[in-house]
């Protein structure tokens, strides 16, 4: 293959406005998390999303603390989660006190929604689902669940802005969901994230402790946190939003391209909701091994990841076994993605086919 520049695993959308936008913030000095932009971008946000209410937060992990936080859940609680996620699922439950309780995947590297009944116990007080790679277990199922066993439906929707289950947006199924808007989501703020709810208490309590629980005059209505966005992140936020279709469209492009070109030895995982297809996931033929995959495809110029490691086989999380992880334990190390910016141009899409194609043949 001819070498060409390196390709990152993700390069941010540039919008067309948002230097614009952010140099009104620093022309005007408004440059805290006070400003136009932050509500202008909550309002977009709760428009696009179709939820009652949108907080702008500092990232998409203290979002999930956020609303463990509001929803009363700590010490002496249990929250099932799936151990394959990435891991600022499983932090934010222990971060406020609570038990992770870990759950197998599916075959599609989602939550086995099977599991989770057993993982049940007179503890619970949520299901916290990772919604992985664009994709997503069925709400349907986890909102009955969730009703039926007096628990709270939580979704990391971390990696699935714009995706739909059933025609309406992942992240306005349960009590509460979360977004990122790190640099490698659809849509960014370079660091970021948000909250969404229909349940105006509910809103009410967030909005005050991710401002120090702040009610006026310097009183406080108990400890908080400063979990604000900036005016500045929120700028460059309203500005990717003016493009936020064209940004999914190309990466509905780049996933089908990538499932009709690759080998076919390569295994797709393809989501089955309306998916916004934020990293489209991959998975290598038994016989071949990541490492040198990985090596092999660095040395192409082409940066690849792999899948996420499951929680429960890293050391320093403290969870309960919720079920076994035989399904996990055997996918996780075959999963990766292939490079998924929206900036990519045809060029780069076949020249990254060409060379996997070529390598998945040589490497053992
Ligand atoms: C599933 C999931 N949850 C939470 C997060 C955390 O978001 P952030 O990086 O904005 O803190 C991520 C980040 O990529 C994620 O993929």
């Amino acid at each position: 293959m001819e070498n060409q520049d390196f390709i990152p695993i993700y390069e941010p959308f540039v919008a067309k406005n948002q230097k614009k936008y952010v140099l009104d913030c620093l022309n005007s000095n408004w440059i805290s998390s006070r400003g136009k932009y932050v509500d202008q971008f909550e309002e977009v946000l709760q428009k696009y999303l179709g939820v009652r209410h949108v907080l702008t937060v500092s990232n998409g992990s203290v979002s999930l603390m956020l609303i463990l936080k509001a929803l009363g859940i700590g010490p002496g609680d249990e929250v099932i989660t799936q151990s394959l996620t990435y891991a600022a699922t499983v932090s934010s439950i222990e971060n406020v006190g609570a038990i992770p309780v870990l759950v197998d995947s599916d075959g599609r590297f989602q939550m086995n929604l099977s599991k989770v009944k057993k993982a049940l116990s007179k503890k619970t007080k949520a299901v916290m689902v990772a919604q992985l790679y664009g994709d997503s277990p069925s709400l349907v199922w986890l909102k009955d669940f969730c009703t039926v066993n007096k628990i709270h439906l939580i979704e990391d929707s971390a990696e699935c802005f714009g995706s739909k289950f059933l025609g309406k947006s992942i992240g306005s199924h349960g009590i509460a969901s979360s977004f990122s808007f790190f640099g490698n989501k659809i849509v960014t703020t370079g660091e970021g994230g948000c909250v969404c709810t229909d349940d105006d208490d509910l809103a009410y309590r967030m909005r005050l402790l991710k401002s120090q629980s702040h009610i006026g005059g310097f009183k406080h209505d108990g400890p908080g946190y400063n979990f604000r966005m900036t005016n500045i992140q929120a700028a460059i936020g309203v500005a990717q939003m003016e493009h936020v279709s064209e940004i999914i469209e190309k990466k509905k492009k780049l996933a089908k391209f990538y499932r009709e070109h690759l080998d076919r030895n390569i295994g797709r995982i393809v989501p089955q909701i309306d998916s916004s297809e934020w990293m489209p996931l991959f998975t290598l033929p038994r016989t071949k091994d990541y490492l040198k995959f990985h090596i092999r495809t660095k040395e192409e110029g082409i940066d690849i990841r792999p899948c996420f490691s499951p929680v429960h086989q890293m050391n320093g999380f403290n969870f309960r076994q919720g079920t076994s992880f035989e399904v996990c334990e055997k996918i996780h190390s075959k999963g990766f993605n292939l490079p998924s910016g929206p900036n990519l141009t045809k060029k780069d899409l076949k020249y990254i086919v060409d060379t996997v194609n070529e390598i998945i043949k040589e490497v053992d």
